[in-house]
């Protein structure tokens, strides 16, 4: 091992209310090895705690409800047992020392009707398919055309994120991150692509924000607004190949003040194509999106201790955000700290199957 590293990205820090150990964030990964009624493993805790190490872990994303499943194997927070699940999860993380938030998730047409009772179809703002193929039970199949939500459906869904926001503050969470990123409900009703309503949840900016603001409204009400941070993707075309919205700065300059204004604790911020291009800018200034917004900037998308340390020192950002080197690294951050060589993690290993390739890589001693 190397001689430790003294570096400012490694320091504790505090952000709102909440002790951090450094600036490093555990970014948010699906690794599919919940049961079909949504409820984590108990191993899920060894895995999480064995990550105890990033100042902040953000967990994977979790269903708010059954509408809210685009996926097999996800975990959920809307049933008692999905809570007592996550409270054991939790527990663990704080046993060790960690800090730990939980993503709110909806898939919204990011789904298949495989993945809801009688084949119901996704929901979604509008009917537009998107492109390609989703992971379903038994292997890979196409989209298909999403429902448009009635009018009168958009409230009960804001109220499933407030029963989800209240169950993920009975298991325990230090917080919550509203997922808003890479193309799923509430980016689906932000862009202009995805978005052709023609109620007050289309059409104008204001109106295409709207869904999304009420939803971070609801849960800032249930956790008040230092313990609750947001996802963004302005320019991302994953997980499909989905259009971006026309005018990206303005929409995401204007959501982002909206957010600030709230006084929400975070905005967390993919850079370029989510798991791809940090080059891929799309016309979008990320360091004039980021001014947009007074609380806490986590940066992600290929950040290394090098890249983070630059950015930091520019006043670009102030936490950063990794996801996969935290697969195979469960000690990622003292890694990090000493220079130790960093282990890959095969992609059999990302999405499902069980405690192999998940809660079994070992740390450095
Ligand atoms: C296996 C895997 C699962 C992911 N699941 C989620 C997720 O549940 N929620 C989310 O917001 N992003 C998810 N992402 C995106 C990551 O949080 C992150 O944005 C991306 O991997 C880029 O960061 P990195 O270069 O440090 O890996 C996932 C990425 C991977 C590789």
């Amino acid at each position: 091992m190397k001689t430790i590293i003294s570096n400012p990205v490694l320091e504790p820090v505090t952000i709102g209310p909440i002790h951090l150990k450094n600036r490093f964030v555990m970014a948010p990964m699906t690794r599919s090895r919940s049961d079909d009624a949504g409820v984590p493993p108990a191993y899920a805790a060894d895995y999480y705690a064995q990550r105890a190490n990033a100042g902040l872990i953000i967990t994977e994303a979790t269903n708010i409800s059954a509408q809210a499943r685009g996926y097999p194997r996800t975990p959920g927070i809307w049933t008692d047992e999905q809570v007592s699940a996550w409270k054991a999860i939790v527990k663990e993380v704080h046993d060790k020392d960690g800090k730990i938030f939980l993503q709110l998730w909806h898939t919204g047409r990011m789904s298949h009707p495989d993945m809801h009772a009688g084949g119901a179809l996704p929901v979604a703002p509008s009917a537009i398919k998107p492109a390609g193929q989703i992971r379903v039970h038994d292997g890979m199949k196409d989209f298909v055309v999403p429902r448009a939500l009635e009018t009168e459906e958009i409230e009960q869904i804001v109220e499933d994120y407030r029963h989800a926001a209240m169950n993920a503050k009975r298991a325990g969470f230090d917080g919550v991150e509203v997922h808003s990123a890479n193309n799923y409900l509430l980016e689906q009703f932000i862009r202009d692509s995805t978005n052709q309503r023609t109620d007050q949840y289309g059409g104008s900016l204001q109106n295409r924000l709207r869904f999304p603001l009420e939803v971070v409204r609801t849960v800032v009400d249930v956790w008040g607004a230092d313990r609750v941070g947001i996802r963004i993707s302005p320019i991302t075309t994953a997980p499909g190949d989905t259009p971006l919205d026309s005018q990206t700065m303005e929409t995401f300059g204007t959501y982002l003040e909206a957010l600030s204004d709230l006084r929400l604790l975070y905005v967390h911020d993919i850079e370029g194509v989510t798991q791809m291009s940090r080059e891929e800018t799309g016309g979008v200034s990320f360091t004039a999106l980021r001014k947009r917004f007074k609380g806490t900037y986590i940066a992600n998308n290929q950040y290394t201790l090098a890249l983070a340390t630059e950015t930091l020192s520019r006043g670009d950002a102030d936490l950063f955000s990794i996801g996969r080197p935290f697969i195979a690294n469960p000690d990622l951050v003292d890694r990090l700290r000493n220079g130790s060589a960093l282990a890959e993690a095969p992609k059999e290993y990302w999405y499902g199957g069980d405690a192999t390739g998940y809660s079994d890589w070992p740390a450095i001693r």
